[in-house]
């Protein structure tokens, strides 16, 4: 009997269902295996030719994992899911399938740092040419693709800026001049944006931040056509292997259950937070999608069903936001976001420290002094009062900007 459901918030417990399970296990059993006993030879060969259906190997499928491939698959409202070790693996093997040498891929102007360093390698070591164009402006995007342009490459709201891409006029661009269109979705999950019904061709997403939820695994998935997903299964994730573990799976089906109640909470404790920092005096700006005035309210709006639970903002000085971050006792310094705990890191020596510091701050509008913030599941008015005492500390009188190093060569969630 098939199960359908119209609403998230069942779908995103139900659709994972148990019940053609052995023994009527209410959740998702774990396959801790990392291969199949072929029941005979014709069959192992019949499945190796893709002839039969049937387990392999769990760098190519794993049941428990496979569950969680549908179960994003649906909620993406997508053919295919495909799961991965990381983000950057599902990223990766996603990028590496739809391009060659000589090609040429259309970048939103702010990219997660690692991302903006695989495609330095991409272009670097196989001849795969990027720009990053502010998305904003769709003249630009349309005066920027070229013949050689088979994708274009966004992250909305982008890491760390909060700007926000319109995705329908986006993919309509793409799709005239012959690109794909891929969206990172780790800071929106399927409940607050579902890239594909705007015309997307893969979703990508960092399952180690809202997906999982607990900041207790590191994990990816993409969702998108399964011609093209089969594809990948059977190329650049098996033979470069960033595969998921079945446990992760497992940690993050039970993540998806309360996906929408953690995100609808995330969503109020931000706004709340983002209005306090801005009617704050020692800060000098907040970037927020959830703002009225933000500049693209209108595509949050019809785009987004919620602007979640990031928030970048800027104090006077870089020595200011230093103070902020060392002085915070709730909010842990730590990168990576989406989880219970709320975190806050600085983005131009941390997350985004690979992206050289002109790119970074000319091209991607990350000001050395900008910090972000991933506001967690704790009671807003203790996430305020936390970030109210570590404000208290930086001194009233503005000292010269400091600048941080010019290229970093590290970075990471
Ligand atoms: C927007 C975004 N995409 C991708 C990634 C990479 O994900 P992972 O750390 O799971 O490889 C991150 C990590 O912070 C991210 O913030």
């Amino acid at each position: 009997m098939e199960r359908k459901f119209a609403n998230f918030e069942t779908k995103s417990i139900h659709t994972a269902d148990p019940r053609t399970e052995a023994f009527g296990s209410l959740t998702v059993p774990l396959y801790m295996t990392s291969t199949y006993v072929f029941p005979s030879a014709e069959v192992g060969g019949a499945r190796f030719a893709g002839e039969a259906e049937g387990m392999i190997y769990s760098r190519i499928a794993n049941p428990t994992t496979d569950v969680l491939e549908k179960a994003m698959a649906e909620l993406e409202g997508a053919e295919a899911g495909l799961a991965f070790g990381s983000g950057m693996g599902a990223i990766s093997a996603v990028l590496i399938a739809l391009v060659k040498s000589g090609d040429h891929i259309l970048c939103s102007d702010g990219l997660y740092g690692c991302t903006y360093g695989l495609l330095t390698m991409l272009k670097e070591k196989f001849n795969v040419q990027f720009d990053l164009v502010d998305m904003a402006d769709m003249e630009r995007v349309r005066a920027a693709m070229r013949p050689e342009t088979k994708v274009v490459y966004v992250e909305t709201p982008i890491n760390p800026t909060l700007k926000v891409v319109d995705l329908e006029a986006l993919s309509e661009i793409a799709h005239a001049g012959g690109a794909q269109v891929v969206v990172d979705n780790t800071f929106m999950t399927p409940f607050l944006q579902q890239p594909l019904q705007f015309g997307a061709d893969i979703v990508v997403h960092s399952a180690t931040k809202y997906l999982g939820g607990h900041g207790d695994l590191i994990a990816g998935v993409a969702v998108g056509r399964k011609a093209f997903l089969d594809e990948v299964r059977f190329s650049t994730l098996k033979d470069i292997g960033s595969v998921m573990a079945p446990m992760e799976a497992w940690l993050i089906l039970r993540g998806l259950k309360t996906l929408p109640l953690r995100m609808e909470r995330h969503c109020e404790n931000a706004q709340k937070v983002a209005a306090f920092l801005a009617a704050h005096p020692k800060v000098k700006q907040v970037y927020f999608p959830g703002f009225a005035d933000h500049p693209q309210a209108e595509v949050v709006a019809r785009q987004m069903r919620g602007s979640g639970g990031m928030i970048a903002f800027e104090v006077e000085t870089l020595d200011g936001g230093r103070t902020l971050m060392n002085s915070v006792r709730l909010a842990q310094l730590a990168v990576s976001l989406g989880e219970a705990t709320t975190l806050i890191q600085h983005p131009a020596s941390m997350t985004h420290a690979v992206v050289p510091a002109d790119v970074r701050r000319d091209e991607m509008g990350i000001a050395d002094g900008l910090v972000r913030l991933s506001v967690g599941l704790e009671h807003p008015s203790d996430i305020i009062a936390d970030l109210e005492q570590a404000l208290a500390k930086i001194p009233v009188a503005s000292e010269a900007l400091e600048t941080v190093h010019e290229d970093g060569p590290n970075s990471a969630a």
